[in-house]
């Protein structure tokens, strides 16, 4: 495969297959594997009107020693499984979804980044509703997705810092809403505050919760994460946030290195008292936050690089994840 393996950034690029499944009549169908990206689907299918999707993010790297291997995939389907409970969708056996992806991931292996490259095969299970309908209730039918890209950094300079805007114009969910799932509604409310974002020179948005507009809840598409002065890995807890496996695997890592983490409200003032800031997420990985606007007020961190206690957790994390350290949680999974 002749791909630009250093330089892929995040964007779509075909690959060789997709895997799909189809519900109806109360059970999911043998997994197929398609050669195509299109489908065919009814215009009045349920997801163009009333928006039943969820969808997943997820990682499979060429190790060290040259194995292909997937980051936490029993994560990744709990948390389809408890987006698609909110929605009315119905679950996927986590054992199948295991192996659906591990047939996705071989049946793609030329694809995989080489070892050494920075890059990975990203994996998005989408789930939809298919039924063609008028009123407003759960689809009878359904489709799961799993496809493959090859991917690098997420923003367009790898892990150089980037500067961030508190969203104070528009939430991304609401309180007791649908922020704690991966539903795609999620994302469409989100891009007009992106766009902001974007237009004051800002690539990424940083919501605030919606009940008070108090606290710190999360990025677009990452969780929130600070170090404090004194060496504390601080993240945010909100119930109108995704439940990030990257973070949950940071905070582990970090007590692992010694750390002592705190997973708790954050205030926006706070934002005065950290010494370095990140989001966090499958795509994103780890990403430095240089800056953050709030209105005339601006908050600094490091502004060069990343700083050095977040570059101990990242090398952590990508070093399990290539296969250069030690593995001890069992958090790979061979494809
Ligand atoms: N928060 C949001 C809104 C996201 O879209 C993502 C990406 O999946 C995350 C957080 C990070 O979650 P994870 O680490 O499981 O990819
Ligand atoms: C991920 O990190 O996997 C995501 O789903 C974020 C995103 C690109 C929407």
């Amino acid at each position: 495969m002749d791909l630009d393996w250093a330089n892929l950034g995040f964007q779509f690029r075909p690959t060789k297959s997709n895997i799909r499944f189809h519900y109806a009549d109360g059970k999911w169908s043998e997994g197929k594997l398609y050669n195509t990206y299109d489908i065919t689907l009814s215009v009045a299918a349920n997801v163009l009107h009333y928006g039943q999707a969820v969808f997943e993010g997820m990682k499979a790297f060429r190790s060290k020693d040259g194995k292909v291997r997937i980051f936490r995939p029993d994560e990744n389907a709990r948390r389809l499984n408890s987006s698609a409970r909110h929605l009315l969708m119905p679950e996927f056996p986590v054992e199948r979804f295991i192996e659906a992806v591990k047939t996705v991931v071989r049946d793609n292996e030329e694809y995989v980044p080489p070892y050494g490259s920075g890059g990975s095969l990203y994996l998005r299970p989408v789930m939809f509703g298919t039924s063609s309908q008028i009123g407003v209730s759960p689809s009878l039918e359904y489709e799961l997705v799993i496809m493959a890209v090859p991917v690098g950094a997420y923003y367009k300079n790898g892990i150089k810092p980037v500067e961030a805007l508190i969203a104070r114009d528009f939430d991304r969910a609401a309180p007791h809403g649908t922020g704690h799932i991966k539903a795609a509604g999620n994302y469409a409310a989100s891009l007009i505050s992106s766009k902001m974002a974007k237009e004051k020179g800002c690539p990424v948005a940083l919501f605030i919760d919606p009940a008070t507009h108090t606290y710190i809840d999360e990025f677009g598409t990452s969780n929130f994460l600070a170090i404090s002065k004194d060496g504390k890995y601080v993240t945010s807890q909100s119930d109108s946030i995704l439940p990030s496996i990257t973070n949950k695997s940071l905070m582990q890592v970090a007590a692992d290195l010694g750390m002592a983490v705190e997973r708790r409200k954050v205030r926006i003032e706070e934002l005065a008292d950290f010494a370095e800031v990140a989001a966090c997420g499958t795509a994103v990985v780890l990403t430095p936050v240089s800056k953050i606007y709030d209105g005339d007020t601006v908050y600094s961190y490091e502004a060069e690089s990343i700083g050095p206690v977040m570059k101990k957790l990242y090398d952590r994390m990508t070093g399990i994840q290539y296969g250069e350290c030690e593995d001890i949680h069992n958090w790979m999974v061979e494809a």
